[in-house]
């Protein structure tokens, strides 16, 4: 039929325009919600991020789908430059995230590291972390290999401060400070982020004035966590008050006198041994005038039970003998030597332990002794040389005497 044929024609044109425009419809629909998402997705991730982290903050397992380990990221919790830290609640147990100052950690010899290239046990960012079984920052593992690889690419010039630690690490093994702890067996006495922070280690090199700003800051390092009582005492001393309050980096601070890395107990000999060389590389005079006492020269052959500097001067609250306080006073010198010397009574201390032969002022009895003895050998040096001179005078002129009669030694025979 030709007017169905017609029909159906029609339909079949206009069933093909519906479907065109069906499909342009479509493709607009779709473009639609393409460009929608291009405008927003960009701060549709940073809200779902933001949110993200938020629920990290909370303490939420979505943390373990989002293993980023960025320091961008740790410092999302971390940062202790953005004020407070927030507490995060776990089984009723709220614990703080320790802070961590990104800046200090940018200026320090490690400020280019990764969190997480120190601290290999971290694997997550969920609070609190679980643990993997990566091992625990430590200087001295970290440090020993990198300088084996040093060695190994040859590199030991290029990296030479590498070297320095490597070295510290020697000494410091030795140290009564690597040993465990009495109390707590599982801790040593120090380890080197008692002393450092590995955050923020930067300590300036040699030579330099930050080094010596640096300097005045270790009676602290010492003292304020640990060592309180002896940082007490010398603060009151010679050597502290010129230190702390007159910022003068000449006088001893704590290191001067105990060392840096290799500190020994000071009970042990070794120590009682070395701590003379220590007052003595600033009192060079005074060392002297020690040795040439029997003090000194016991100290010197090793012994340690004898008067050492510290015996009679203490050791952190060490003041000028002029000062009424100090144990080498003439009011305290007896009770200072009676320590030892029991028996000891006021002539006793007329002796001077510093007594040298060049001061007439200070110590006249020595200076003029010292004269006289010098004086007398130079008597007795200048009576035998005129009496050797005479003498060979004489055996020379008998000699000739021989020569003019060769036959008087026959005769006197
Ligand atoms: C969601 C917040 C959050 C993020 C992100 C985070 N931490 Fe922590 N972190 C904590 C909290 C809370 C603690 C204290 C509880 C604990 O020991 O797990 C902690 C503890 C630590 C500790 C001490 C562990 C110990 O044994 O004392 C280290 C190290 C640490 N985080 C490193 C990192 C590193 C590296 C990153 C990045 C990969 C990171 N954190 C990311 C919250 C976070
Ligand atoms: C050069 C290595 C190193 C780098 C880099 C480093 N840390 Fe540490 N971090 C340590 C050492 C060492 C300790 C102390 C020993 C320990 O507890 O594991 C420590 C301790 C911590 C602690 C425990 C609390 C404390 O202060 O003792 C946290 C938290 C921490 N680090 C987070 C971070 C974060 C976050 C970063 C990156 C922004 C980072 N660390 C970078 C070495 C490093
Ligand atoms: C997990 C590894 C790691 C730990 C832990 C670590 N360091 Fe380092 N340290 C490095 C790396 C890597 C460098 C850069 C090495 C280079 O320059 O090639 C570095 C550099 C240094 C430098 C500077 C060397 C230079 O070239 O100037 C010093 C000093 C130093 N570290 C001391 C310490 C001290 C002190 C501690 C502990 C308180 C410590 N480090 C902990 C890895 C570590
Ligand atoms: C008892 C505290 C203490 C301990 C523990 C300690 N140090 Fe030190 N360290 C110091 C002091 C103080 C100085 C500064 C010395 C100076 O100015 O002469 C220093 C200096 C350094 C320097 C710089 C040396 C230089 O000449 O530039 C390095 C590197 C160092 N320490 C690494 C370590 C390492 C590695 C450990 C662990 C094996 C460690 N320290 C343990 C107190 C300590
Ligand atoms: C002028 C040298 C000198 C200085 C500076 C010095 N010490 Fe000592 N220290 C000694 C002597 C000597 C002894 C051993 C005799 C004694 O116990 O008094 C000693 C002993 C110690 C002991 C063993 C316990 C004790 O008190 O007998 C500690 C700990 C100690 N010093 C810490 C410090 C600290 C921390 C500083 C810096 C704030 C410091 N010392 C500065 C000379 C010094
Ligand atoms: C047997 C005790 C004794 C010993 C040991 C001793 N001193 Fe003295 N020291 C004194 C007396 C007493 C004075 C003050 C009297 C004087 O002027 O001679 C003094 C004075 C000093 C002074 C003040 C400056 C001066 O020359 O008058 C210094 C510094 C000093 N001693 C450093 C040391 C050093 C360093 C050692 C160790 C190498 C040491 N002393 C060992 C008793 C001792
Ligand atoms: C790092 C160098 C250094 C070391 C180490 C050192 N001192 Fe001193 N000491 C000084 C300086 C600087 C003064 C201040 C001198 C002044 O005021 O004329 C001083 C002052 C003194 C004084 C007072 C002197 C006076 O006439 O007022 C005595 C006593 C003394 N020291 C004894 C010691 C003894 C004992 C030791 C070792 C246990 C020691 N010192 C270690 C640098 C040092
Ligand atoms: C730490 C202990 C100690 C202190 C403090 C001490 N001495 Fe001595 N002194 C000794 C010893 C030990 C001998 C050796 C004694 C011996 O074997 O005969 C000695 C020997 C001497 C000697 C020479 C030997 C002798 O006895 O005839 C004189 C002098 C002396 N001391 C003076 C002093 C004076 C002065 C003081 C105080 C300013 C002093 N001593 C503080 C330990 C000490």
């Amino acid at each position: 039929m030709p007017a169905n044929r017609h029909d159906q024609a029609v339909g079949r044109l206009i069933e093909r325009v519906t479907k065109i425009i069906m499909i342009y419809i479509i493709h607009i629909i779709k473009f639609a919600i393409m460009a929608t998402v291009i405008c927003f997705a960009g701060p549709l991730t940073i809200v779902q991020t933001e949110a993200a982290a938020k629920e990290i903050a909370g303490g939420h397992e979505i943390a373990a789908q989002l293993p980023k380990l960025d320091n961008a990221t740790c410092l999302t919790c971390h940062d202790a430059s953005k004020g407070e830290l927030k507490a995060t609640e776990t089984n009723g147990n709220s614990q703080l995230p320790h802070g961590i100052d990104n800046i200090r950690l940018g200026k320090s010899v490690h400020g280019e590291m990764q969190c997480i290239a120190c601290h290999k046990e971290i694997t997550d960012i969920a609070a609190p972390h679980k643990k993997g079984a990566g091992q625990k920052a430590d200087c001295i593992q970290c440090h020993l290999e990198l300088w084996e690889a040093a060695k190994k690419e040859n590199l030991t010039k290029e990296k030479a401060r590498l070297g320095v630690v490597v070295r510290n690490i020697e000494t410091y093994k030795n140290s009564f400070h690597a040993r465990p702890n009495k109390e707590d067996k599982s801790h040593v006495n120090a380890a080197c982020d008692d002393c450092h922070n590995s955050h923020t280690f930067n300590v300036p090199p040699q030579g330099t004035s930050r080094r010596t700003d640096w300097h005045l800051t270790i009676p602290n390092v010492c003292g304020k966590k640990c060592h309180t009582d002896e940082l007490e005492e010398y603060a009151t001393s010679v050597h502290g008050k010129k230190v702390l309050e007159e910022h003068n980096q000449k006088a001893a601070v704590c290191i001067d006198c105990h060392t840096t890395h290799g500190i020994a107990n000071t009970s042990k000999d070794t120590f009682k041994i070395s701590i003379t060389e220590n007052c003595g590389s600033c009192h060079t005079e005074n060392l002297k005038s020690y040795r040439d006492t029997y003090h000194g020269q016991v100290n010197k052959l090793g012994f340690g039970y004898t008067a050492k500097c510290y015996d009679c001067h203490g050791s952190h609250g060490i003041l000028s003998p002029k000062d009424p306080e100090s144990k080498v006073h003439p009011d305290n010198r007896l009770k200072t030597c009676q320590k030892c010397h029991k028996e000891a009574t006021q002539g006793f201390v007329t002796f001077s332990p510093h007594a040298n032969t060049h001061n007439l002022g200070r110590y006249p009895q020595v200076w003029i002794v010292s004269r006289f003895m010098w004086a007398l050998l130079a008597w007795v040096f200048a009576f035998f040389w005129l009496h050797t001179g005479l003498w060979w005078y004489r055996e020379a002129r008998d000699r000739k005497a021989r020569k003019n009669h060769p036959d008087w030694r026959k005769e006197t025979k």
